[in-house]
């Protein structure tokens, strides 16, 4: 179980505030498990970890083992709310340096760059390989292009037959393209709940085949979440983890416009991306929302930490503290001690981080920023799988409190829209004029 210490925020709020916003957060908590609330047709994330489909369970595992016995490099295609939570549980927990020939994880599909693309079909080339093809709606143009080009490579090196072997969707059980395409082509298909959006679908198929044929312990993942569902559905508002972070980010937020949240652990640079999305596209509408930013220190404190020091004072910061390393170990003295560094002798590096942590929160805090801090056990699957459904119930209920539908994104279409006239698409040819003219 996480706590959250908001000792660093005392001196910038005040008890009533505080109070009030303790009963906001706790009226909004209601509203998502009563599922009375705006979007209440995507709440099915809620009770998946104990209502999700054994069967498909099992077959995600058998299909992992399969990824790993006949291939070197796994391509997970898929853009937003349909890599990210991969992308962040697999970069947590894998190995900084890599061991051994374990199986290769690539993501594909999140960009448009052709650079990128073509010098991944170059990589492959020489690489057996099999492709994970995730999307919910099926027709986002960005998959939908890494996954034309990727088959067609796949397709020239092994074949039709055995391609479609190597193919595993993750779509909607009924409709799009993709839908259409695996039901045609006999891909093994994996299904994203109708009622459960992109970026609250990490633990469905979306995050666990790709997190699986890495060599991930899942169901460890899923336990993680299964008690934290547990927990956030039953404890009170001074025991509640999930309650008090949307209460203290809410209340900050409205004096301050930008959360970052911080790390010193460079193994959870992908895990604040996710977060970024969560919060950003679930809370960033009607001109309201704290802006989600992220940072990892100590690195950024050579970058960054001068602005959040004494740059404007638009921010506070929420710090995700790990506290036991997966590894450590002790400096040592040495003979003349030039390097000045003898002071550390028998210090544990991890005790090294630890200072500057703290010396940080005192000093931003000593600036002006306000500080909040998640205390999480370690890093492994348990409490990843804990730490990221933590993350999403909070965002339910902060985005309640400013009256916000945590679950559309109405302002995606915009870019898209402008992007399918410009490229011709038929359907588009109005706003095409309309653009041309701009
Ligand atoms: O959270 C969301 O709903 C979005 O970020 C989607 O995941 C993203 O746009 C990709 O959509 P799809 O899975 O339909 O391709």
């Amino acid at each position: 179980m996480l706590k959250i210490n908001n000792q660093n925020i005392l001196k910038f709020v005040n008890q009533a505030e505080l109070k009030l916003e303790e009963e906001k957060a706790i009226e909004s908590y209601k509203t998502l498990v009563n599922k009375n609330g705006l979007g209440n047709d995507f709440l099915g994330w809620i009770d998946y970890p104990i209502n999700y489909d054994k069967e498909e369970y099992d077959r995600i595992k058998k299909a992992a083992q399969k990824i790993r016995n006949d291939s070197e490099v796994l391509v997970v295609i898929g853009i937003g709310g349909s890599y990210l939570g991969a992308k962040a549980v697999i970069e947590a927990l894998k190995p900084y340096f890599k061991k051994g020939k374990d199986l290769e994880i690539i993501f594909a599909g999140n960009n448009l760059s052709a650079s990128y693309m073509v010098e991944l079909l170059k990589y492959l080339e020489n690489k057996s390989f099999s492709l994970n093809v995730i999307s919910k709606s099926g027709t986002t143009t960005e998959p939908a292009i890494a996954f034309r080009l990727l088959k067609e490579l796949l397709i020239k090196k092994v074949g039709k037959a055995e391609a479609s072997k190597r193919i595993y969707a993750t779509t909607d059980k009924q409709k799009g393209a993709l839908r259409t395409l695996a039901n045609s082509e006999g891909y093994e298909t994996f299904i994203v709940p109708d009622d459960i959006g992109g970026r609250y679908s990490w633990f469905t198929a979306v995050g666990l085949l790709p997190i699986a044929a890495a060599g991930f312990d899942i169901d460890q993942l899923m336990k993680g979440s299964i008690d934290s569902r547990n927990d956030a559905l039953s404890l009170d508002f001074k025991n509640s983890p999930f309650l008090q972070y949307a209460c203290y980010r809410h209340l900050l937020g409205t004096k301050k416009g930008i959360e970052i949240l911080v790390s010193f652990e460079p193994k959870l640079a992908y895990l604040a991306e996710w977060w970024k999305q969560l919060y950003g596209e679930s809370e960033g509408k009607e001109n309201k929302g704290i802006y989600p930013a992220s940072l990892i220190y100590s690195t950024d404190l050579h970058s960054m930490g001068q602005f959040v020091q004494e740059g404007s004072r638009l921010m506070f910061e929420t710090v995700l503290n790990i506290k036991q390393p997966n590894s450590d170990m002790k400096m040592a003295k040495e003979e003349v001690d030039l390097d000045g560094l003898n002071y550390l002798e028998g210090v544990n590096l991890d005790y090294v981080s630890k200072m500057a942590m703290e010396g940080t929160i005192l000093a931003h805090v000593d600036g002006g920023v306000p500080n909040l801090v998640i205390e999480v056990d370690k890093i492994d699957e348990y409490n990843l799988g804990y730490l990221l459904y933590f993350f999403m119930f909070s965002c339910g209920i902060t985005c309640y409190m400013s009256g916000i539908n945590p679950f559309n994104q109405p302002g995606v279409e915009s870019y898209k829209k402008n992007m399918f006239a410009l490229l011709n698409k038929p359907g588009y040819e109005e706003l095409r004029k309309a653009l041309l003219k701009k």
